[in-house]
């Protein structure tokens, strides 16, 4: 999927406060930037011009992921007051989100997490991976409960010190209010010395909201590949070293194990929800209560 943004927007704001055609043009966007045989330079040197909307919904995220947005949206989320609800219904819910994609040509959010379950499955992963793979996500409903692009999706970072380079289109965090708070532009800003990625506020997306529905229930490996996998700056390119501990250490391999899966799964042929459907259904049971709070 490669739509680019051409539905009417707001006449005021060309580009709109929802400049993604589509929640998946930020996970093509990320699939590109890491193509095979792509250089680090390369990484930074992106087209704003061929993909204003990507650019713009980088600025978006940049400006307003501050200390207090993170905050207030983990007291907002965190606490699950959102309702009971079944992995299958949580999935259907997502389905209803609606955007400007193309309907032809383009796969449902259920057979988007399919996609990504059944590749894990086919490589022979354990049956907690398979899991994973069809829940990490399931937080994108935060879209459906009025949450803006920009706070659902994008590539995921610390606030509350200073932004590592290595995040993309960095020159956008010059706006952003917390470049004006001295204790949150220092290298370690309210955090510890290596205190653990665990420690620290991520800026608010789908990846720590799923974690915190699922974490209940599931082993550490597959949380880290929850709440972690969209820090590329972390695992794909080895920031915040200062931040980390032994069981980030521990756990690395398994967040860029399951990347691979998360950024080149998908394809178009359509997996067939009805056929697969048992599979996961005895899947969930086994490691999940029939409802979750969300
Ligand atoms: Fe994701
Ligand atoms: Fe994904």
């Amino acid at each position: 999927m490669s739509a680019t943004p051409t539905a009417p927007q707001s006449a005021e704001s060309p580009l709109s406060s929802q400049p993604l055609s589509s929640l998946e043009q930020w996970d093509d966007f990320v699939a590109d930037r890491y193509r095979e045989g792509k250089s680090e330079e390369e990484f930074r040197v992106y087209d704003k011009a061929a993909n204003p909307g990507v650019a713009e919904f980088y600025r978006l995220n940049h400006e307003n992921q501050t200390v207090a947005f993170v905050l207030e949206k983990e007291k907002q989320y965190f606490s699950l007051q959102k309702g009971m609800k079944s992995i299958w219904e949580a999935a259907e819910f997502l389905n209803t989100m609606v955007d400007d994609s193309d309907p032809d040509t383009d796969l449902t959010q259920i057979e988007h997490l399919l996609q990504t379950s059944e590749a894990i499955r086919r490589d022979g992963h354990p049956r907690w991976m398979v899991l994973t793979g069809f829940l990490h996500d399931l937080g994108k409903c935060l879209c459906l409960y009025g949450e803006p692009q920009w706070a659902v999706v994008g590539d995921t970072f610390p606030v509350g010190c200073a932004w590592s380079p290595d995040i993309v289109y960095p020159e956008y965090f010059a706006n952003n209010p917390d470049r004006h708070v001295p204790e949150y532009q220092t290298e370690h800003g309210i955090y510890e010395p290596h205190c653990g990625l665990d420690a620290l506020h991520m800026s608010f997306s789908h990846d720590g909201y799923i974690a915190e529905v699922m974490k209940p229930y599931l082993n550490i490996e597959a949380l880290y590949m929850l709440r972690y996998h969209s820090f590329y700056p972390w695992h794909k390119h080895g920031a915040y070293q200062h931040f980390t501990n032994d069981q980030d250490r521990a756990m690395l391999p398994w967040v860029l194990k399951f990347n691979q899966y998360d950024l080149y799964s998908k394809g178009h042929t359509k997996p067939d929800v009805k056929a697969l459907k048992p599979y996961y259904d005895e899947l969930f049971a086994e490691f999940l209560p029939a409802k979750v709070a969300w």
